[in-house]
């Protein structure tokens, strides 16, 4: 079977979406996949294995020579419904979320709407954009990030007033839009959904990410050291509970693939903190690696993830 695997992008994430296409090349088996390797460079640009750019009528050209595209591609112009509307447009069956639920997940004000119209509790939140003015009435602490970006890059925790400036600003430079939230204090735990081919829906093992100090903040994310629990410790209820919502996030949102919806357990339930239409990909993160702990290893994993695509 012939099959593209796209990482990169052009987004902070570049790195992140550079080593999941890797781990994913890597992980498919050779004797029933032939994978055309392409990289969207932080400019936009496209290159193929050979290290030679190519335009976006080659790129088109060379997808539909393949069965099947893996767009292992995390962040605004990759997961946020972009890549999906080529891939669409150029007629190629294609992993993971289509282009509207990919554009309202990577959306978190978006996301945030249609999960209290399913009923799923999210933080209290307002939009700060470049027009409008910084609110001073606001309760700290606040959590500060872009609208639409991934990996935490563009967040920080607000605990003074006078930190909000210059946190808005950063989180500005990834987005034109941004989003103030109340601080959640509670358990971070995520979980997963695949729609499989069959049309049954898998949901992974939750998650728990025990971070000693703050937050699961971009440094944490990939230096390591953070500390995941598979599974976590949940009672059963709260398994129930958390179960419940991400599949009504899923359907809600429409995705497909495999999506990690990420969550706060708190004193007073459970609230959304986000939605990843193309997660983390590496053998290492938390998805396979959730799935793993439900008996799909990573390889099963990718082939259920193909299969799914091209029915
Ligand atoms: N945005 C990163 C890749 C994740 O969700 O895992
Ligand atoms: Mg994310």
């Amino acid at each position: 079977l012939r099959i593209a695997v796209i990482g990169g992008g052009a987004n902070s994430e570049h790195d992140v979406s550079v080593a999941s296409a890797a781990s994913v090349t890597a992980a498919l088996d050779p004797s029933r996949y032939e994978v055309l390797c392409l990289t969207i460079g932080r400019d936009g640009v496209w290159w193929d294995a050979a290290g030679s750019a190519v335009g976006l009528g080659e790129v088109v050209s060379l997808l539909q020579g393949c069965a099947v595209v893996f767009p292992a591609v995390h962040g605004p112009r990759g997961e946020d419904g972009t890549l999906a509307a080529l891939l669409d447009l150029a007629g190629v069956p294609y992993v993971g979320s289509g282009v509207r639920a990919g554009a309202l997940g990577m959306d978190k004000w978006t996301t945030k709407l249609v999960a209290e119209a399913v009923g799923v509790r999210t933080a209290p939140g307002l939009l700060v954009t470049h027009t409008r003015s910084i609110p001073t009435d606001i309760a700290l602490p606040v959590v500060v990030k872009p609208v639409a970006a991934g990996s935490s890059h563009g967040v920080t925790r607000v605990d003074r007033q006078d930190r909000l400036p210059d946190a808005i600003g950063a989180a500005l430079a990834l987005d034109d839009r941004a989003l103030v939230e109340s601080y959640i204090s509670g358990r971070e735990i995520d979980i997963a959904v695949l729609a499989c081919a069959d049309g049954r829906r898998i949901v992974s093992a939750p998650l728990e990410i025990v971070v000693a100090d703050g937050l699961f903040d971009t440094a944490r994310k990939y230096d390591g050291t953070a500390d995941f629990r598979v599974p976590a410790r949940l009672t059963p209820d709260e398994q129930t509970l958390l179960e419940q919502a991400a599949l009504a996030i899923f359907d809600a949102l429409g995705c497909a693939g495999a999506a990690r919806i990420d969550f706060f357990l708190t004193d007073a339930g459970l609230v959304l903190n986000e939605v990843n239409t193309m997660p983390g990909m590496t053998a290492q993160s938390q998805v396979p690696r959730m799935f793993a702990a439900r008996g799909l290893t990573y390889p099963e994993l990718l082939d259920e993830l193909v299969r799914a695509a091209m029915t």
